[in-house]
């Protein structure tokens, strides 16, 4: 069904628009009692196995919402109502910023990928912040805030921009992330190097600590996949040595590998992040890195180019505890997390785990 819709409608649309309408029929949908029962009551995960703990949190099932689809924290309860036991919103920077010049989402339709150039548009940390704390949640969802760097401040204040956002954000986030791997901000990606890292991770760790004197929110930092090997190990030695909580791997990749099928080989030379199903290899390989240097000391999420159950039951196996997706929600639609919730349990169940946690990072005892 979404497969004829999507052809016959968004595909006809320009890529931006067609995020826009469905993301208001989405929060429309939300805000109607029976439907967001009825939804949630069809979609959310329900399978005992797959109940999980991490972060601090007891979540009903691994598969999230990835960075970028919820940018202002505008429809935390709508992506429940579909089946996303966690929610990452953002990225948010510190001042509010409209992004790069449109076109810059574009679909690579064969290649089951997007390619986009977005640039943190987002209304900024203190309107999120307002928004977040005024919001009366229906469900009782895991709320990831991801934070990133205002565009117009230099690399010198980069630290202060995000300590900005983490005093004002840190209070309503089930988990923080330091966004340091969007390739649309330029010089964010260096700020990945470990001799900058350390004191931006330090600094936003004391921040939330100051401002959430109650709870220790836990902090995780999300990475390239373009990172060279050597450098996501120094970023795994990092996390270990600074007691962060996690890892999120990857963000959109600037390489244009694995791409081949496309019916417009012209976007393929647009600038940005690839995301999709080209990423699928180089994500997966990262994650098997990080895990085989951190072990289960920290929790691995894995993202990019997952879309079938198949692939998230293989990142779990790598040793993911979450799994996240965007681009799969585009070509997949709105059941898509139900199938994935689903497709895990079956898995799961025809495997010698028990539970969730026994599988994760399974292939690395074998
Ligand atoms: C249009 C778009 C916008 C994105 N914006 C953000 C963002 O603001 N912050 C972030 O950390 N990741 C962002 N991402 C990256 C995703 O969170 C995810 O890491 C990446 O798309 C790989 O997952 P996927 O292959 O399932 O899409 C964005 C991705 C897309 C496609």
């Amino acid at each position: 069904m979404y497969r004829i819709f999507f052809q016959l409608i968004f595909r006809r649309m320009d890529p931006e628009a067609a995020h826009h309408l469905a993301f208001g029929w989405i929060r429309s949908a939300a805000r109607v009692p029976v439907l967001r029962t009825l939804l949630a009551a069809l979609l959310a995960p329900r399978h005992k196995a797959l109940r999980v703990e991490a972060l601090g949190r007891r979540m009903h099932g691994p598969f999230g919402l990835a960075a970028g689809f919820d940018k202002n924290a505008v429809a935390v309860d709508g992506m429940t109502m579909l089946g996303f036991d966690h929610v990452e919103i953002g990225t948010v920077t510190a001042e509010p910023q409209p992004g790069n010049p449109k076109k810059r989402l574009f679909r690579l339709v064969g290649d089951r990928a997007l390619i986009n150039r977005m640039g943190f548009n987002n209304e900024g940390s203190a309107a999120v912040s307002a928004r977040l704390a005024a919001r009366n949640p229906v469900f009782r969802t895991t709320v990831g805030v991801n934070i990133g760097k205002t565009k117009a401040v230099p690399e010198e204040g980069a630290i202060a921009d995000y300590v900005t956002s983490t005093e004002r954000l840190a209070a309503h986030a089930d988990y923080l992330v330091v966004n340091v791997s969007s390739p649309n901000t330029p010089g964010l990606r260096d700020l990945q190097a470990v001799g900058h890292l350390r004191p931006l991770l330090t600094a936003v760790r004391e921040a939330a600590d100051r401002t959430v004197p109650g709870r220790r929110v836990p902090l995780l930092v999300k990475i390239a996949p373009d990172l060279a090997d050597e450098d996501v190990d120094a970023v795994a030695d990092l996390a270990l040595e600074l007691g962060l909580d996690g890892i999120i791997a990857t963000n959109t990749t600037i390489a244009r590998d694995g791409l081949g099928l496309t019916s417009e080989p012209s976007l393929t030379k647009e600038t940005g992040g690839l995301s999709g199903q080209p990423l699928k290899a180089r994500s997966l390989e990262v994650l098997r890195r990080l895990y085989a240097r951190v072990g289960d000391r920290i929790t691995l999420i894995g993202v990019g180019g997952i879309e079938s159950p198949d692939d998230a039951w293989e990142r779990i196996l790598a040793g993911a505890t979450l799994v996240q997706g965007y681009s799969g929600f585009i070509y997949q639609g709105p059941f898509w997390c139900r199938a994935l919730h689903r497709g895990l349990a079956q898995r799961l169940a025809a495997s010698p785990y028990a539970t969730l946690a026994d599988a994760v990072g399974a292939e690395h005892r074998k």
